[in-house]
């Protein structure tokens, strides 16, 4: 592999500064170590103030915030929900775990997000919930899916777990359906580790904190709205610790630093990558007008599979972590355990063959972003060799 180096370049690393250690160590030396300290509500205001973002309560994941929001909903036996494939299990499962079925609606080819020109042949009179999930941190198209689902009279719950701090039309997610979930794992933009968060409608929020608090009045009682800690639904323990809760305000005074950090990653590849994709060999990602995305990730969509699998291949032989995001669940074991299987949504189908997620991170230098580039470059000089030119 002459020119390029060794050194290994990961498809995560987490930004951590001296400042998640100062407020970590400050919430355990104030010794409030479970949830609702201080902490979990300086990310509240934080969330308030700069996205406008109310009725906001951490959770201990993304797929916690998504159990949250399925008892939220109602949604139970008998009752559907639509939901993309494209996505991870939790998306899924969290509504499953209610004994609902998922119909899965096919994704569009360039945001890799659901097709809402498809959402309305999918609706039955059992369907209960449309699910988006704004894939890459690129919101879904949510003025047409709320309008879908206002008609048929249904609720929209985003999966918004890549899409912190991203906007549609000038609007943040978490503002853009009427029940929202972010994911603050250590993969994501701003992270505690583990961690999440669910945004919901005014109404829902007492219930929300009910079954945040293993389906008892805790928070009233806290409040000091009543003095009788009692049993009121079902819930479970959906809030983090606050000492996590540290590392994540941490994170977040320094949100415009990591997000300028890892946009300008993600420029940097596109613009590394221009000349490849003209010659034909790959799709770069393309943003819809509207959008401002958030840096999560950033894909590219080769021609076949195998030429996907290959650059995987070859990449990682040059420590460079490229990554396969999502097997489609549909066509997965569980999925197949659902009637669903292979050939039912050829979109969904080709981009989970296809789609590759390429190292990024706010700490990512731009000789690393040059490292990767010169990396698929040279498989593609090999590939040609090897294909007589054919790709
Ligand atoms: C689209 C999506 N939904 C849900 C989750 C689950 O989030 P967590 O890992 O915080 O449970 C993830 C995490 O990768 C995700 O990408």
């Amino acid at each position: 592999m002459e020119g390029i180096t060794h050194k290994m370049i990961p498809f995560n690393k987490a930004s951590l500064s001296d400042i998640e250690k100062e407020y970590v160590l400050d919430a355990m030396e104030t010794a409030h170590l479970s949830g609702d300290g201080k902490y979990t509500f300086k990310v509240y205001d934080f969330f308030k103030e700069r996205f406008g973002i109310e009725n906001f309560r951490l959770t201990t994941s993304g797929t916690t915030a998504l159990e949250m929001a399925a008892i939220l909903t109602r949604i139970g036996p008998g009752d559907e929900f639509i939901v993309p494939s494209f996505t991870f299990s939790s998306t899924v499962n969290a509504f499953l775990l209610r004994g609902a079925t998922p119909v899965f609606c096919d994704i569009r080819k360039d945001t890799y997000n659901i097709d809402e020109s498809l959402i309305e042949s999918l609706i039955t009179d059992k369907t209960k919930v449309i699910i988006t999930v704004d894939y890459a941190g690129i919101p879904a198209e949510y003025d047409k899916i709320n309008e879908i689902a206002k008609r048929h009279s249904l609720l929209v719950v985003a999966d918004a777990a890549q899409s912190v701090g991203s906007t549609y039309k000038g609007e943040y997610s978490g503002n853009l359906a009427p029940i929202s979930c972010f994911s603050f794992h250590e993969t994501k933009n701003y992270c505690m580790g583990e961690g999440g968060g669910i945004v919901v409608r005014p109404d829902d929020l007492d219930r929300a904190d009910i079954i945040r608090e293993k389906g008892t009045n805790r928070r009233q009682v806290l409040n000091g709205m009543t003095d009788k800690y009692t049993w009121h639904d079902i819930g479970s323990s959906f809030l983090p610790s606050d000492v996590l809760c540290a590392m994540l305000y941490a994170q977040l005074t320094r949100y415009d630093e990591i997000m300028e950090k890892r946009r300008n990653i993600w420029y940097g590849y596109l613009q590394g990558l221009e000349n490849l994709e003209k010659k034909g060999f790959f799709q770069l990602p393309s943003v819809p007008e509207g959008i401002i995305h958030n840096g999560h990730m950033f894909n590219i969509c080769l021609n076949k599979a195998k030429d996907r699998d290959d650059l995987v291949t070859f990449l990682n032989g040059l420590g460079i972590k490229a990554y396969v995001c999502y097997v489609p669940l549909h066509s997965s074991p569980m999925g197949k355990t659902l009637g669903w299987d292979t050939g039912m949504l050829p979109v969904t189908e080709f981009c989970g063959g296809t789609v590759l997620r390429l190292p990024l991170y706010a700490d990512m230098t731009y000789s690393d972003v040059s490292e990767v580039c010169d990396g698929i470059g040279k498989f593609f000089r090999e590939y040609s060799k090897v294909s007589g030119g054919k790709m």
